[in-house]
């Protein structure tokens, strides 16, 4: 087993497939220009599936494949095709865009969840975040994946003064179709545009909703990032994720590769360890994984507490969210 200094057991594995994108939301991309990494510097299929390999067969029993976007990958299918075989829950984090070329693959690979990122209900805003104008398609591809059976898990990013008036459509949205919304605190990461005066808490974002709606908590599993609640009746459910006020870190139990083949212990750790080249090298990889998660700070990085008014988005070393993958 891969346990950290603060005995959490790491059994989840976040893999990035890509820093690329169909999309160009603000708050992933960095502002200057950005260029995706060249192909030769990114896990290849094989290397993904040896990586995997060594993480299952030392306790990781849940994969999701993030990006970027997993689904621009051309190899996309290949790879997803090859860690199903492995003893793990494979799931992905999407934009949507392009579920409905892989509806297939999803079935094959026994993937029955997913969560898919969508910031606002309405095509204009949409198009404002994302910088393309796709929203129907991606509003399709969910109701396809429901048609499906397939759960679908909605992250929805709530900026002040841009969606958080929408956080009670998204609830409307529940009531008929059973999709389960995520309503998630904006995180700063490097070159995002993050300011404390965006974010709107879980306080904020459950007394908007008792405004409109009563609801009930729904019990977690153990290592939950979301606190569940659903509205009596409704087909679907609602959650927060409060990184920024109230940080779940005591039960974490991730690890994320990036695209480029390192270990990042969190979200916002600053210190990363190459695996990709210690394989590449023929190096046994397990004990830079053990060391890189032994290494693992109890809280957020070790780079803020959850007190957002100490929270210096200019003072936080780390990758931009397009870099880290989710
Ligand atoms: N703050 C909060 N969530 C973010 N995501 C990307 N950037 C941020 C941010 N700055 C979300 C995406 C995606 C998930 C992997 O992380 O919307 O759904
Ligand atoms: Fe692409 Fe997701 Fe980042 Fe938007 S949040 S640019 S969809 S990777």
């Amino acid at each position: 087993m891969i346990i950290d200094s603060y005995n959490r057991v790491h059994d989840y594995l976040r893999i990035s497939l890509t820093d690329n994108c169909n999309l160009r939301c603000f708050y992933c991309m960095p502002e200057e220009d950005y260029d995706f990494t060249p192909a030769s510097r990114l896990m290849q299929a094989d290397e993904i599936a040896t990586l995997a390999g060594i993480f299952t067969a030392n306790g990781v029993r849940k994969i999701r494949l993030t990006g970027g976007e997993p689904l621009v990958r051309k190899d996309a299918a290949k790879i997803i095709l090859s860690l199903s075989r492995l003893p793990v829950e494979l799931t992905m984090t999407t934009n949507g865009a392009r579920l409905h070329e892989f509806t297939d693959v999803l079935e094959e690979a026994g993937i029955r969840s997913l969560n898919i990122s969508l910031d606002t209900l309405q095509q204009d805003k949409f198009t404002l975040i994302t910088r393309r104008d796709i929203f129907p398609q991606v509003k399709r591809n969910i109701d396809l994946l429901l048609n499906k059976g397939i759960r679908v898990k909605v992250n929805m990013v709530v900026m002040k003064g841009l969606n958080d008036s929408e956080i009670n459509d998204f609830v409307a949205w529940t009531k008929d179709t059973p999709v389960h919304v995520r309503f998630i605190e904006f995180m700063p990461f490097s070159g995002n545009r993050w300011t404390s005066n965006k974010v709107l808490s879980l306080h904020e974002i459950l007394h908007g909703i008792n405004a409109e709606y009563d609801f009930l908590p729904l019990k977690g599993g153990a290592n939950d990032t979301a606190k569940g609640f659903i509205v009596p009746g409704h087909a679907g459910t609602f959650s927060v994720i409060s990184t920024m006020t109230e940080p779940f870190c005591s039960t974490c139990n991730r690890m994320r590769l990036t695209a480029d083949g390192k270990l990042k212990n969190c979200l916002f750790s600053q210190g990363e360890t190459d695996l990709l080249t210690a394989l590449r090298n023929g190096e046994d990889v397990l004990p830079l994984i053990q060391q890189n998660i032994r290494s693992k700070a109890k809280e957020l990085g070790g780079q803020f507490t959850g007190k957002l008014e100490d929270v210096h988005a200019e003072l936080i070393n780390n990758r931009s969210m397009i870099t880290i993958g989710g």
